[in-house]
C-alpha cells in the first residue's frame, strides 16, 4: 500500500505505530508519502520506507490529524503549517482518515480555531486586507524566534479568525479565487473517515 503520512502530534503517534508494526512483521510492503519535511525526517528515523507522489501518484490511504472538525466531517487543518502538502496528499488519497480527540469537535468550524491560509509574501498586505474584507481578523504567523513562519514551500501563513462559519464553502471559494493565496486549511469534502478518541472510547465515523 501507499500510505500518506500526515503532520502533527497525532499523526506522529500513527507513524510510530506503523514503525512498530513493520519491526514486528505484522505490517509489510508499505511505502509512505510524507506530508512535510519534518514528517519525512521522522519517518526516515523510524525506518519507514518512503516514496513520492511523482513515483506513486495514487495513495491508498492517508492518516492525519486536524485542528477542528464539524459534524459533516469538514475540517480545519494547518496548525502545524503543513496544510498545502497535506491537501495535495489528501486529494491523491482514496481514503483520508482523520484522527482527533473529542475536544476538536465543533458544531461549526471556526469556533475554536483560526483558519490557516498559506500565501506568497509578494503582496502580503493585500492578501491580508482581502481576507479581512471576508470578515476575518488576520495575523501573520510567527515562529518561536518571533520571525515570520515559513512553510516547506517557502510561503507565509496568515491565521484568519473568522469565528463560527455559517458557510465554509463560500469562504473557501472566495479564497481560491484570489491570486497570491496558495491554499487554505478548509478540507471540506476530502475526509472519508473520522476517528474520535474520548474517555468513553474510540468512535469511527465514515462519510
Ligand atoms: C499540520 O499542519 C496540521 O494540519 C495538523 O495535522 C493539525 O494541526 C493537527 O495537529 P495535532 O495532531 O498536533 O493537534
Amino acid at each position: 500500500m501507499i500510505v500518506g503520512l500526515g503532520a502533527g502530534s497525532t499523526a506522529l503517534k500513527a507513524l510510530k505505530c506503523i514503525a512498530e508494526r513493520l519491526v514486528e512483521g505484522t505490517l509489510s510492503d508499505i511505502l509512505g508519502v510524507p506530508c512535510s519535511e519534518q514528517v519525512a525526517a521522522d519517518a526516515r528515523r523510524l525506518a519507514i520506507p518512503l516514496t513520492t507522489l511523482e513515483s506513486h501518484p495514487r495513495v491508498d490511504l492517508t492518516i492525519d490529524g486536524a485542528d477542528e472538525v464539524d459534524p459533516q466531517l469538514r475540517v480545519i487543518k494547518g496548525g502545524g503549517g503543513a496544510l498545502l502538502r497535506e491537501k495535495i496528499v489528501a486529494q491523491a488519497s482514496a481514503r483520508e482518515i482523520i484522527i482527533v480527540d473529542e475536544r476538536k469537535l465543533s458544531e461549526r468550524l471556526g469556533v475554536q480555531w483560526a483558519l490557516p491560509v498559506e500565501v506568497i509574501s509578494f503582496g502580503l498586505r493585500g492578501h491580508a486586507a482581502f481576507i479581512e474584507l471576508l470578515g476575518a481578523s488576520v495575523q501573520v504567523r510567527t515562529g518561536p524566534d518571533g520571525c515570520p513562519f515559513k512553510t516547506d514551500s517557502g510561503n507565509l501563513i496568515l491565521d484568519c479568525r473568522f469565528g463560527p462559519m455559517d458557510d465554509p464553502e463560500s469562504i473557501a471559494g472566495a479564497l481560491e479565487g484570489r491570486a497570491g493565496i496558495v491554499e487554505h486549511g478548509l478540507f471540506l469534502d476530502l475526509v472519508t473517515d473520522l476517528i474520535v478518541a474520548s474517555p468513553a472510547g474510540i468512535r469511527h465515523q465514515a462519510r
